[in-house]
């Protein structure tokens, strides 16, 4: 046996899991400490009602012999991927069941969607800075990757490049800079991949904070979309699934190259290697999706959208470069004084006990960037700031 020596090319630890090291090796060594995080994106307002009661009454169910159920369709059931499809005719977008598969979660399948690539010879783009899963992924499959800078001169959205490639990250609204695609901008992408024969990988966990017209929540609302693109959606951040782990894929029927449906092997993929997700979480999906469940999804981002102006205020107050807040849940800014990403990880750690992300951790382009979460409570998010105005 030989080992995957791509692994080499990691860093140590992931980036949520050095986050999580230096805040516990700082809450050990100060007990006393209260520490407000405001880094990894976890959500602080529990779990939409609707959905909380409907897996308690699928639990329910298991309990009896006549509602007992054991495995369950690989890809999902109907009623699961029916309640997805229905999201998507409420923004006016026509998406077949069939295209439609549940997952654990967004971060497996776009993970577990490589397995349906080998090398080509263009290689793999990605944004930077970006959520880091795209990088680490790309690296263990020894992909070779091309970055797209995303910079302030850019209005950290990138544009087609000149040159071919086979696979495209892209995710809209950012994580973590909040840029958003237009949808002429995102036009210019899907014509890109179809002219090269590229497939777009859309992460759109965070559409649903968009709030500009002007924005698609989906890369199946462009002309063309769907011969080039696969799309992840998650019910993490909207319903406060973090800890439910419920997402889905869509790969549309006419997503075809070199005469292979990639519909079809994402469905042998799946019914492969995957047994399908957990039915309590489907019924947990299925209502988060409901019209009283987007309802108190709407209520739970307009809880997470108080806190931008706490961030925003002590940021111009401070003359800090910032971006984000409008249609996405991070807020991005410059270090103050060129400090480095980690050095002001541990400034902040140190001196005002507040927990943020480094930006470098999403990619090179974000060094002396920062990135802070707007998922907390309106409390918190204000005594973080005027902490954090007061050394900096
Ligand atoms: C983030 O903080 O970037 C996200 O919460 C990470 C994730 O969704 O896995």
């Amino acid at each position: 046996m030989k080992l995957n020596t791509n692994y080499q090319k990691l860093e140590e630890n992931y980036l949520f899991t050095e986050i999580a090291k230096r805040t516990s090796d700082f809450i050990h060594a100060h007990p006393e400490a209260h520490i407000i995080k405001l880094g990894i994106g976890d959500v602080t307002v529990p779990i939409a009602s609707v959905a909380a009661d409907a897996m308690i009454r699928a639990t329910e169910e298991l309990k009896h012999p006549e509602t007992f159920r054991g495995y369950g369709p690989e890809l999902g059931y109907f009623f699961a991927r029916q309640a997805v499809q229905t999201y998507y005719a409420d923004y006016g977008i026509k998406i077949d069941a069939d295209e439609i598969t549940i997952g654990d979660g967004i971060g497996s399948d776009i993970a577990n969607i490589t397995d349906l690539f080998v090398h080509g010879d263009n290689g793999v783009l990605i944004p930077d800075p970006v959520y880091p899963l795209y990088k680490a992924t790309s690296l263990m499959d020894g992909q070779r990757i091309i970055y797209l800078p995303c910079t302030e001169q850019n209005n950290f959205l990138p544009e087609p490049p000149a040159v071919p490639s086979d696979l495209i990250y892209l995710c809209s609204p950012n994580n973590p800079t909040g840029a958003t695609f237009t949808f002429d901008r995102l036009q210019a992408w899907v014509d890109y991949a179809n002219r090269v024969g590229a497939i777009i990988l859309y992460d759109d966990a965070y559409e649903r904070f968009i709030e500009e017209d002007d924005k698609p929540h989906s890369i199946f609302a462009i002309d063309g979309a769907r011969t080039c693109a696969i799309e992840f959606g998650s019910l993490s951040k909207t319903a406060g699934f973090t800890c439910v782990r419920s997402g889905y894929t869509i790969v549309p029927n006419e997503l075809v190259r070199e005469g292979m449906s990639l519909k079809k092997m994402w469905h042998q993929r799946q019914t492969t290697k995957y047994n399908g997700a957990p039915y309590v979480t489907q019924r947990g999906l299925e209502a988060a999706l409901s019209a009283e469940g987007l309802l108190q999804a709407d209520m739970t981002i307009g809880i997470y959208k108080r806190n931008v102006p706490l961030i925003t205020q002590t940021l111009e107050e401070k003359g800090i470069f910032y971006c984000g807040g409008a249609n996405s849940p991070y807020i991005w800014l410059r270090c103050p004084d060129g400090m480095r990403s980690w050095q002001f990880f541990d400034y902040l750690l140190e001196k005002a006990h507040v927990v943020g992300t480094p930006g470098v951790g999403f990619g090179e382009y974000g060094e002396n960037y920062f990135r802070l979460s707007t998922f907390n409570t309106f409390e918190n998010t204000g005594e973080a700031m005027q902490r954090i105005a007061k050394v900096i």
